[in-house]
């Protein structure tokens, strides 16, 4: 059992196989308060890190001091404006116009399974037993019923928490704010990580010093973004890769969010997860519900890598439902770098037939093939196939491809309308706008407004025909601007604060349709590069395109910030030709097939225009990704050096659950003169047993590969790379 209640010191008691979670009640009142997360305790009495025998007391006892006790108290969940002043988790306005919400517990619910949440992307128990803690907290002034929801993972040492919060009152609630998630706990000089970038540099590690004050991450652009990401972590001083308290906070949502950390004068630390309150309004009718999305909650006291290690377990057991999570995908080679819009059936079929005699598996058809576009500001939302690009139609194209023996994938990009298209010109108010206002372009685009339903059916009968139209495998579903010009005819004026949200519950809503319609269909989600590569886009595609720089040197620091929080298996990863057309770099073909490898793995080019020599590789790489790739995709990741720290050379490793193979990525960035060769020490493997290092037969301890290191090559020249290959030996030492 995974979940106690302990009815005399009224705490609950939440363990994973590692960790330690624990909440207490407090106070006749019944305040429901934060006492302990980290390295796994016994069961045992520890309200006194409730600290209500500390003056202030508790309410009870000394309510002169009712504001003091409330501006200290380590909650779990925040409520608001009643005397705690750091950030709130909820907030409403009521119809006389009050804002408050004060919470106190009424009872809870331990239940086996894990609930779903409706309409949201949410992680399911899979083969284990999970259990669910919900805690039913009320606010009697306000007349609304908030649970928080614990289910608790022990394998993985990780726990998920949502909010559900019911009108339990006779008159209208606006909610203003419902975060998922808050985790209070005293400040041990925290440093915080958040991920933060760019179109093409998504996702680029950060660290800082927690200062007293707020610190946040946010996304305001109705996406997750390629700016901010719905993830943070906060840490020991100086916890690296193997050492150090690391608590992980992501969250399982695909638009506006924050992620932030305070500090408080009294040293401690409130962090809070959730939808971001601006702009945001929910209107709750007597009776109705809302609920707010999962955050996803891990600690170890191994350091980074092991807090990755938990989310990558985590993602794969209990998030991603895709059929081909642990299947190879097919390699497949992709247009939109080899032609841009400049392409037609014949000039596919050439791609296809020499990527057919290379080893490539399948053929994506990118952006440009549906209305009459040719460039980018057109056709949007016309989903009718280009005849004179597309010659004989799709299903030609389509039985051709399949007759070479590749399979056939398309893209599409169902969200988004283009003000010259025929679906604009028939339903102008499909775009997202607001009355008087001439709606913000982007990419020469508007966005549909998803939360209509007759709009979402439409998207939806053009994305079923066309997959239906022809043997496609694969769809690529792009996303190329963020949400402006909140405005939707659908809504009263009074309540277009629900229309961020809302979209967010069509796109769910599309995606969940399409899955179950289509369950054979590999999904890949993709936004301009990796702007909504979230945990909730996971639950319906076992992989997103991870960015729009293929440069291989650009991808380390990209495919490293996001392989901290997801599994290899998710990463859209292509060789692509040089110089690189986002960095204007060359690098070895090899090398940008070895880190390819740590990906889906793909193609990216023209492969009857590269030379003779590129295209004599390809053979050899797709062996290299059906050697690894069941390794890559199922095994333990560990980082082992970082370029993004040292400026010369990155290093990672995937070790087999049962440590019988390991494959070590080097990437030596800068070629180095008169040195040394360079010396790693390895991680994850077995320390009493040998390993045989694959093309050279050579015999190494698991413990001397660990705490010796080993030598790398030092290759000649800039950008080169190598795979080491390490197999148990039969022989234990
Ligand atoms: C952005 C994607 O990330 C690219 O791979 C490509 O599909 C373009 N969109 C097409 O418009």
């Amino acid at each position: 059992m995974s979940i106690k209640y302990n009815e005399d010191s009224r705490i609950f008691e939440l363990d994973t196989d590692n960790t330690s979670y624990r909440i207490g009640i407090a106070d006749k009142e019944g305040f429901v308060g934060h006492i302990y997360y980290g390295q796994r305790i016994r069961s045992q009495k520890c309200d006194q890190f409730l600290r209500t025998w500390e003056g202030p007391f508790v309410p009870s006892e000394n309510n002169r001091e009712r504001c003091s006790f409330m501006d200290t108290f380590p909650v779990e969940y925040a409520g608001n404006g009643v005397g705690d002043y750091r950030e709130s988790c909820i907030a409403v306005k009521n119809v006389n116009g009050s804002r408050t919400v004060d919470l106190t517990y009424k009872s809870h619910d331990i239940i086996s399974g894990k609930p779903e949440i409706k309409g949201l992307p949410a992680s399911f128990a899979g083969d284990e037993p999970v259990q669910t803690l919900v805690l039913h907290l009320t606010d009697k002034g306000v007349g609304i019923d908030v649970d928080l929801l614990y289910s608790v993972f022990e394998k993985e040492d990780v726990i998920t928490r949502s909010v559900k919060v019911t009108n339990a009152g006779k008159t209208d609630v606006k909610l203003t704010k419902v975060y998922s998630a808050c985790v209070d706990m005293d400040d041990e000089e925290f440093e915080m990580l958040t991920l933060h970038g760019s179109w093409a540099r998504e996702r680029q590690i950060e660290r800082r010093k927690i200062a007293y004050g707020k610190q946040s991450v946010s996304s305001l652009r109705g996406e997750s973004s390629h700016q901010d990401h719905p993830f943070m972590a906060w840490m020991t001083k100086n916890a690296d890769q193997n050492t150090g308290d690391v608590y992980g906070m992501h969250f399982v949502y695909s638009g506006n969010f924050i992620a932030q950390i305070e500090k408080s004068q009294f040293d401690s630390i409130r962090a809070v997860m959730g939808i971001h309150s601006e702009g945001f309004e929910w209107l709750l009718t007597p009776g109705e519900e809302f609920d707010a999305p999962e955050v996803v909650l891990t600690y170890s006291h191994e350091g980074l890598g092991q807090m990755t290690r938990n989310l990558h377990d985590f993602y794969r057991n209990h998030m991603i439902r895709s059929r081909y999570l642990h299947t190879k995908r097919p390699v497949l080679i992709n247009n939109w770098e080899a032609t841009y819009f400049d392409f037609d059936t014949d000039k596919l079929l050439a791609i296809a037939k020499s990527a057919a005699e290379h080893g490539i598996e399948m053929l994506v058809m990118d952006d440009g093939w549906f209305g009459h576009r040719n460039d980018d500001a057109t056709s949007l939302g016309d989903w009718f196939v280009n005849e004179n690009k597309i010659k004989g139609g799709l299903k030609y194209l389509v039985d051709e491809v399949n007759k070479l023996g590749l399979k056939f994938g398309i893209w599409m990009e169902p969200e988004m309308i283009s003000p010259d298209s025929e679906l604009y010109r028939k339903h102008p108010d499909w775009a997202l706008a607001v009355p008087e206002r001439t709606a913000t372009l982007s990419r020469n685009q508007y966005v549909l407004d998803l939360s209509r339903k007759e709009i979402r059916d439409y998207v939806y009968e053009c994305v079923y025909n066309i997959i239906s139209s022809a043997n496609i495998a694969y769809v690529k579903w792009d996303m190329n601007r963020q949400l402006t010009d909140i405005g939707s005819t659908c809504f009263a004026g009074d309540r277009q604060g629900e229309l961020m949200h809302r979209y967010v519950l069509g796109v769910y809503e599309l995606q969940e349709r399409l899955t179950k319609d289509f369950p054979d269909l590999l999904l890949e989600n993709c936004s301009g590069g990796g702007a909504r590569f979230d945990p909730g886009m996971l639950y319906y595609s076992p992989q997103i395109w991870c960015s729009d720089d293929t440069d291989a040197i650009e991808r380390l620091s990209i495919q490293e910030g996001t392989e901290l929080i997801y599994p290899l298996s998710t990463i859209g990863a292509h060789v692509s030709d040089c110089p690189n057309h986002t960095v204007g770099r060359t690098t070895p073909f090899m090398t940008r097939a070895h880190v390819a490898l740590a990906g889906t793995f793909g193609y990216e080019l023209d492969i009857t225009k590269i030379s003779d020599e590129e295209r004599a590789m390809i053979p050899e790489q797709v062996v290299l990704y059906h050697k690894y790739n069941d390794l890559v995709r199922e095994g333990d990741y560990y980082r082992i050096a970082s370029y993004r720290e040292n400026g010369e050379y990155d290093c990672y490793m995937v070790v087999a659950k049962d440590k019988s193979e390991a494959l070590v990525t080097y990437v030596q960035v800068k070629g180095r003169p008169n040195v040394h060769s360079r010396k790693v020490k390895l991680s994850g493997l077995l320390a009493d047993v040998d390993y045989r290092l694959e093309d050279t037969n050579e015999i190494y301890g698991g413990d001397l590969l660990m705490n010796a290191g080993m030598f790398m090559e030092n290759m000649r020249g800039d950008y080169m790379s190598r795979l080491y290959h390490f197999v148990l030996d039969n022989t234990l030492t």
